[in-house]
């Protein structure tokens, strides 16, 4: 018995005939457990093992699709990758407002702004994929004394729109500070900007304590 499921595993094996002295058992399907139970429990040993052979090769198939998907994916994410920081200033103390119309700020100090959304010429972020954001906006302001009259306050915009205005106006203390982040589903083309309304005044100076930022969080397309 062992050694016929030797010869059979052998057979199996190698793609050669073995020239053995005495009866070498056929394995032609069906045959065999009439004739002989030992080549009955070989012929059920190789069609295991080509149920093992046909299973590991299905889920080698299916792995490597699962692979390739995958692999799509993460390619994806990495071109896709975009986000931009900045700052109002680079070094001189710098104050804009209050002014009686809206202006459009542009954000000069530029930390970041990988995949080039960002135009420090135009402080317009302009989304290069769809995908959910992260929008973030901070104001701040200094009067320069203790009980000056301000308010610090800017808008986000995206395409124009306001999304949200943090304003902050105690007029109390010499500085005020206020912070907005939003996570937004934009489209490829979508543009985001700051807006200066009418009576807002902001100030900065080499600390960034204005600061304009705008991250991909993941694609959508
Ligand atoms: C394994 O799967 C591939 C793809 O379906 C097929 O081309 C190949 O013949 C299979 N190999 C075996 C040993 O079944």
């Amino acid at each position: 018995m062992r050694a016929i499921v030797l010869i059979c595993l052998l057979h199996a094996a190698l793609p050669f005939s073995w020239d053995l002295s005495g009866p070498i058992p056929t394995l032609g399907p069906g045959s065999e457990c009439v004739t002989d139970s030992g080549s009955c429990g070989c012929c059920t040993m190789l069609k295991e093992m080509d149920r093992l052979t046909t299973y590991f090769n299905t889920t080698l198939n299916t792995l490597e699709k699962e692979y390739e998907q995958t692999k799509h994916s993460l390619d994806k994410m990495k071109a896709s990758r975009s986000a931009f920081s900045a700052s109002l200033t680079n070094d001189k103390t710098i104050c804009h407002g209050p002014y009686n119309f809206a202006k459009l700020l542009s954000y000069k100090r530029v930390f970041i702004n990988l995949g080039n959304g960002y135009s420090a010429d135009t402080g317009v972020f302009t989304a290069p994929h769809s995908g959910v954001y992260s929008l973030a906006l901070t104001v701040y302001s200094d009067t320069g004394a203790p009980g000056g009259k301000m308010v610090a306050c800017a808008e986000l915009l995206v395409n124009s729109q306001l999304v949200a205005g943090p304003r902050e106006g105690n007029e109390r203390d010499q500085e005020d500070s206020t912070t907005t982040v939003v996570a937004l589903h934009l489209k490829a083309g979508d543009t985001v900007a700051v807006n200066l309304p009418s009576g807002c005044f902001i100030c900065d100076d080499s600390s960034q304590h204005n600061t304009f930022s705008a991250f991909l969080l993941y694609p959508t397309e």
